[in-house]
């Protein structure tokens, strides 16, 4: 178990799209640790397996009181491999956005407001979930890498992308 360096954008495995996961052994358990620890010392809201270097479509993802995300609903903490989203409305949400391969700066991102889940658990057990407002904003971001794709990459309205000490002062963003 370790906290590993996060790759920032730029990087190209962040651009890559991800390979599927085959198997649930000892490797999956190794590579979850180090994801669960370095999304802890980085008190980011989720992970993806590239963000470490790793190009497999495996994500963590949780929220609870974060100070990162100080209004946010809490978001149980959950491991998704193999994931697939199914959008359940058409009905889109601009809400504000970090991302730990981005460091130090926020963004307004237009995501969908609800959405449907599926995909396994460390041990290979189904999972297949019903996700509205923020907790399928960061299931949208959080699957947006197994694809390559940067929360950047999602807006729409540059004019409301800058550094997070700028736009919100006195937010502690240390753990960007
Ligand atoms: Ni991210």
């Amino acid at each position: 178990m370790a906290v590993r360096e996060v790759l920032k954008m730029g990087h190209p495995v962040l651009a890559e799209v991800a390979q599927p996961l085959q198997g649930f052994g000892p490797e999956l358990k190794a590579l979850l640790a180090d994801m669960k620890d370095t999304m802890a010392a980085q008190n980011g809201a989720g992970l993806a397996a590239p963000q470490i270097g790793v190009s497999k479509r495996v994500v963590i993802f949780g929220v609870q009181s974060n100070p990162r995300y100080p209004d946010a609903e809490e978001v149980p903490f959950t491991v998704l491999v193999n994931p697939k989203i199914e959008f359940l409305t058409s009905e889109v949400e601009e809400g504000w956005e970090g991302c730990l391969s981005v460091p130090g700066l926020r963004g307004v991102v237009p995501r969908f407001t609800k959405l449907r889940y599926t995909g396994f658990d460390e041990n290979g057990k189904p999972i297949d979930r019903i996700a509205e407002g923020f907790h399928a904003r960061v299931v949208q971001h959080e699957c947006d890498h197994l694809d390559g794709l940067l929360y950047p990459q999602r807006m729409t309205d540059m004019s409301r992308f800058g550094y997070t000490e700028v736009l919100f002062p006195g937010m502690d963003d240390n753990e960007d």
